[in-house]
């Protein structure tokens, strides 16, 4: 059996070859419903089908970045120009490469990854604290640093860094960002990537992990509490698992999906796998610490929640007791989470459908609007 993902896009102008990915560590079986149509075509197997894409490519990516001698002044973006759908998107070739800040790093892209939020604020739903228009969209990086800014400190040409490039997600989020050749960065935003994942695998992290850790934090999440993660299989819910089991300590974890994905959640570290197509999750009679809702159901979270528990939302309305926060990039987030990740404890959970090339981008976006993305979607090689 095959099964098929398929979106008609709008016509881009570059082509690359899609790499082949030849080591997974992270398994599981996941059914997809077949979609009709058209101009591009992946093809995922019937089961096993990773999630965690080691692309054999990746040392030949790092050694080509690194080996940029002399840094071009334009570059290859990802660019639209007005707020709209995924056909305002275009490439354009002539885009002036940043100029780096004194506290910042440039980056060469080696991969990058989408969150809803790059959706959103395409749509123009964050228009008034947008930056100015053209934007190059993207938060999530992974790169070399090819140069420094006068006051950074620790890093250095030629390390490997991934990270959230926009400290606040909606207060002006940068207008050059990752889905270009280049992004400047500020240093504090950055981590070393872990030396055990690849680009794309690091690429996807960032603002996800960011997101999982800081409403655990936000929490008050503590070992031997309980937790039930509304949209367990999703960017920020994969984490949230696998954080407040191996990083915080839970007791017990709940975490809802569709039927696909059950055994995913699982794998991450869910003792109980609820069928949101199935079942009423408000209607159980457990109660948990805390809810951690990443899809939007804050008046049935606070349900669920223990007296005294805590409720973070993260999009949606907010149902009092329960809260919501804009998640802050933080490069020491990274650092605090790269032995989990560095040990394996903590693994990346990348869409199979990925990485997407960067011809695919609006492919890529038209795909995480679907809100059926398994992890993250990562874009990979830039350009
Ligand atoms: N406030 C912040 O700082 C912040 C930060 C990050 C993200 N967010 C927001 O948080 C939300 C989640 O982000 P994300 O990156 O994790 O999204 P995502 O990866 O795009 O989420 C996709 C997942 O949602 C699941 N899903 C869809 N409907 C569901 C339902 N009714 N119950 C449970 N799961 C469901 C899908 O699983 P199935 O296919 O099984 O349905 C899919 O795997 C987004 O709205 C995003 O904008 C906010």
């Amino acid at each position: 059996m095959e099964t098929t993902m398929t979106t008609a896009v709008p016509k881009l102008t570059t082509l690359h070859p899609r790499i082949s990915s030849n080591s997974f560590s992270l398994r599981f079986s996941l059914t997809f419903p077949a979609k009709k149509t058209a101009l591009v075509k992946h093809t995922c197997s019937p089961s096993h089908i990773p999630l965690r894409v080691s692309a054999s490519s990746q040392s030949q990516a790092a050694a080509e970045a690194t080996k940029v001698s002399s840094i071009p002044s334009e570059m290859k973006a990802c660019v639209y120009g007005e707020y709209g759908g995924v056909e305002v998107l275009k490439f354009d070739d002539k885009v002036s490469v940043p100029e780096v800040k004194e506290d910042q790093v440039l980056i060469k892209v080696v991969a990058a990854a989408l969150n809803p939020v790059d959706a959103k604020r395409r749509q123009g739903k964050f228009k008034a604290t947008d930056s100015p228009l053209p934007t190059v969209p993207g938060y999530d990086v992974a790169g070399v640093v090819v140069k420094v800014g006068n006051q950074v400190k620790e890093l250095k040409e030629g390390d490997a860094v991934y990270g959230n490039i926009n400290e606040k997600a909606l207060e002006g989020p940068k207008q050059f960002g990752s889905l270009a050749e280049y992004t400047a960065v500020e240093e504090k935003l950055l981590a070393l990537k872990p030396k055990n994942l690849d680009f794309i695998q690091a690429a996807g992290l960032p603002l996800a992990i960011e997101t999982a850790y800081e409403g655990l934090e936000r929490t008050g999440f503590s070992a031997g509490k309980s937790i039930l993660v509304l949209n367990g299989a999703g960017g920020v819910g994969s984490l949230v698992i696998q954080l407040a089991k191996h990083v915080f300590g839970a007791s017990r974890i709940a975490a809802t999906s569709s039927t696909g994905k059950l055994e995913l959640l699982k794998s991450l570290g869910a003792d109980l796998a609820i069928d949101y197509t199935k079942e009423n999750f408000e209607d159980l009679p457990e109660k948990f610490d805390v809810v951690y809702d990443a899809i939007g159901q804050c008046d049935k979270a606070v349900k669920v929640v223990k007296e005294g528990g805590s409720v973070v939302a993260l999009t949606g309305a907010v149902t009092p007791p329960g809260f919501r926060f804009v998640v802050t990039s933080n490069g020491n987030t990274l650092k605090t989470l790269n032995p989990y990740l560095e040990s394996g404890k903590i693994k990346p959970v990348v869409d199979p459908k990925g990485p997407f090339t960067f011809s695919q981008v609006a492919e890529a976006f038209s795909y995480i609007e679907t809100n059926r993305a398994t992890g993250k979607i990562v874009i990979h090689p830039i350009p």
